[in-house]
């Protein structure tokens, strides 16, 4: 067999049941195509149900792969956890893509209080639960991965609304803090902090993306497709439009380094 055979067997051989989050658009719809094409079979979770049907409907076909729809509204304790027992019961699963997020027209204060609230638990409580979920089952099965799709505002909360940025923040940490607990059990954990990309997000929360320069927004199909050369070199951490990772890098050493400074008995002469 050549090398070549073996890359189109391993890029369509069967890979389990990944379970995508948001999947009925944007950064979600386009991980579903990718995935189906890699092998995946699907688990498409959202609350448009025609439009994940006619998604389901378009892989099935293309790609002859099994995918099922679970309508769900993430926001909503009892649907929620209909998308965890699904994570529990379905003995295939393999991957978890945590995508299913939102943003707020306004900021923490000048958003209605429904807004917020509705803004952490998609962005906050739904991905924890799931994660957990999907570790748990994982760790018990062997191995696996999870996704967690982030943002690089989680990096700069001054930019566009700190609230917003901050249930990124928590995605971010929680990836940090399941790679590590989970490292030894077979389950990898990808977190994928996107920059602007031109999906829905922006109109849904009254925004425009066309008023930031062109050269600002990556288009969705290469954010994906990039995150996916990360997931496959196995990267903690994927950040598609970072051009030079040297700052990130020496960021994140120091973040590491600085572990041995932040919990002593005596007070730091700074405050005596
Ligand atoms: N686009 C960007 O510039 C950007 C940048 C950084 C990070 N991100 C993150 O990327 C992820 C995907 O965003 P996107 O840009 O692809 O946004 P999008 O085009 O608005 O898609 C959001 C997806 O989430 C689903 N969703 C929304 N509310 C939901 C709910 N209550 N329950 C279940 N599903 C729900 C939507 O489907 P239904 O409406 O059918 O439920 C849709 O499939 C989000 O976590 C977002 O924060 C995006």
């Amino acid at each position: 067999m050549t090398q070549l055979d073996q890359h189109v067997l391993d890029e369509h051989s069967p890979k389990g049941t990944a379970l995508i989050t948001g999947a009925s658009t944007g950064i979600g719809a386009v991980y579903a195509d990718r995935l189906a094409r890699r092998g995946y079979d699907l688990i498409l979770v959202a609350r448009d149900v025609a439009r994940l049907e006619a998604l389901a409907h378009r892989l099935r076909r293309e790609y002859g792969r099994t995918v099922t729809v679970l309508p769900a509204d993430l926001t909503d304790p009892a649907q929620l956890a209909t998308v965890t027992a699904k994570i529990e019961a379905e003995r295939d699963l393999t991957l978890l893509v945590n995508n299913a997020g939102m943003s707020l027209s306004g900021t923490l204060t000048t958003s209605p209080l429904a807004d917020v609230a509705r803004l952490i638990a998609l962005n906050v409580t739904a991905p924890t639960l799931l994660a957990r979920a999907a570790g748990l089952a994982l760790s018990r099965r062997g191995g696996g991965a999870i996704i967690n799709i982030a943002s690089v505002l989680a990096l700069a909360p001054e930019l566009i609304d700190g609230t917003y940025s901050a249930t990124k923040a928590f995605i971010l940490n929680l990836s940090h803090g399941l790679s590590h607990e989970l490292a030894d059990k077979g389950v990898h954990v990808q977190a994928v902090p996107p920059g602007a990309t031109r999906t829905e997000i922006w109109e849904r929360s009254g925004k425009d993306v066309n008023a930031f320069p062109p050269e600002m927004i990556m288009e969705v199909d290469d954010l994906v497709d990039a995150a996916l050369v990360g997931f496959d070199r196995g990267e903690k951490v994927t950040i598609p439009p970072l051009q030079d990772p040297r700052d990130w890098l020496e960021m994140e050493r120091l973040r590491l380094g600085l572990a041995s400074q932040l919990s002593r008995r005596e007070v730091s002469p700074l405050y005596a």
